[in-house]
């Protein structure tokens, strides 16, 4: 199986360019499934169907998936409800299920269970990871690490707290500790699987001005830091045309600046450019356009 992380900051096109690539690969004959790590289903508005909350036939080996996560979240809590309401009261916290799924780490958490499923099930030969805005990588390769964090927390507190939930119910304690460890295992699994080139392909997506090609720089020193190579940029919203109106040619001149910075700072990477298409970017045909700019015109490969 092969996974492609489309990361980048908030509305520079990742899930424009996420279902552009899995059209792309479904086309190569490529059993893919297009994976949204983002609460807000925009994957559902660009292919223009109602995705839900399990796999969907999209296409011939096409396949979409937008995991529910206030639903999962409940279903969760309700799973775990008296490990997580002793938990939470340890710390004197009252949850309530509807609640649970904007806790902190949370969606990242489940996200991360249903990634894990669909790369155990191995039933795709490639999954596009379109992100959330603020997630980039980040959070799927410090999942191990919080999750960690909380076993340890938990092991601090074992002696002084497991008894008392052991004997609210017998072997309770310890089935808190077995849970955080199986969850440990899976995100493990995840980060290991990010991390190793012949698994995942990491693109970082963004647009040609100052701000977010900062953003990008950021990203790609932070997941590089953390072993994880970004293997291709995609620089969107490229003003294509020969306008010569002021307007157009400061922005062109400009767009260009920024893109020569890249350029000069990534040679070791694949950078494709992306026109802007002057309209919302929605349907089979607009995502086709841009699978063929992408991987038509040999900008990116797979
Ligand atoms: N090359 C383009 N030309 C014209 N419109 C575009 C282009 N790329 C993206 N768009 C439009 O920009 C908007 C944001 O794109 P998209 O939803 O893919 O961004 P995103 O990075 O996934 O956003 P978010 O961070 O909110 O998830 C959409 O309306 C999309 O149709
Ligand atoms: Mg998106």
């Amino acid at each position: 199986m092969r996974l492609i992380y489309v990361a980048g900051k908030g509305g520079v096109g990742k899930s424009v360019c996420s279902a552009s690539t899995a059209l792309w690969t479904s086309k190569q004959g490529l059993n893919t499934l297009a994976f949204s790590m983002d609460r807000a289903h925009s994957l559902s508005d660009i292919l223009e169907v109602e995705i839900g909350g399990h796999p969907r036939r999209i296409a011939d080996d096409l396949y979409a998936y937008e995991p529910d996560i206030d639903r999962e979240a409940k279903r969760f809590f309700s799973r775990y409800k008296h490990m997580l309401t002793a938990l939470f009261g340890l710390f004197e916290m009252e949850v309530r299920p509807e609640d649970f799924g904007s806790f902190p780490g949370v969606a990242e958490m489940i996200f991360m269970e249903k990634l894990y499923d669909v790369y155990a099930e191995d039933q795709y030969a490639v999954v596009v990871i379109d992100s959330a805005p603020t997630a980039m990588v980040l959070p799927l390769l410090q999942l191990p690490n919080v999750t960690t964090g909380f076993v340890t927390r938990l092991l601090g507190i074992k002696s002084k707290w497991m008894g008392i939930l052991n004997m609210l119910e017998p072997g309770f304690g310890d089935a808190i500790l077995k849970e955080a460890r199986r969850l440990r295992a899976k995100s493990e699994t995840m980060r290991d699987a990010l991390l190793d080139p012949s698994i995942s392909t990491i693109s970082a997506v963004t647009i040609p001005e100052k701000a977010a090609v900062m953003e990008t720089r950021r990203l790609i020193e932070t997941v590089e830091g953390h072993g994880v190579f970004v293997n291709s940029i995609i620089i969107n919203h490229v003003m294509e045309g020969d306008c010569d109106c002021s307007y157009c040619v400061r922005r062109r001149n400009s767009q260009s600046r920024y893109m020569d910075e890249l350029q000069e700072a990534y040679g070791d990477k694949r950078i494709a450019h992306l026109s802007d298409f002057g309209a919302e970017i929605k349907g089979e045909d607009a995502i086709e356009k841009v699978a063929w700019e992408l991987y038509g015109k040999g900008q990116l490969a797979f």
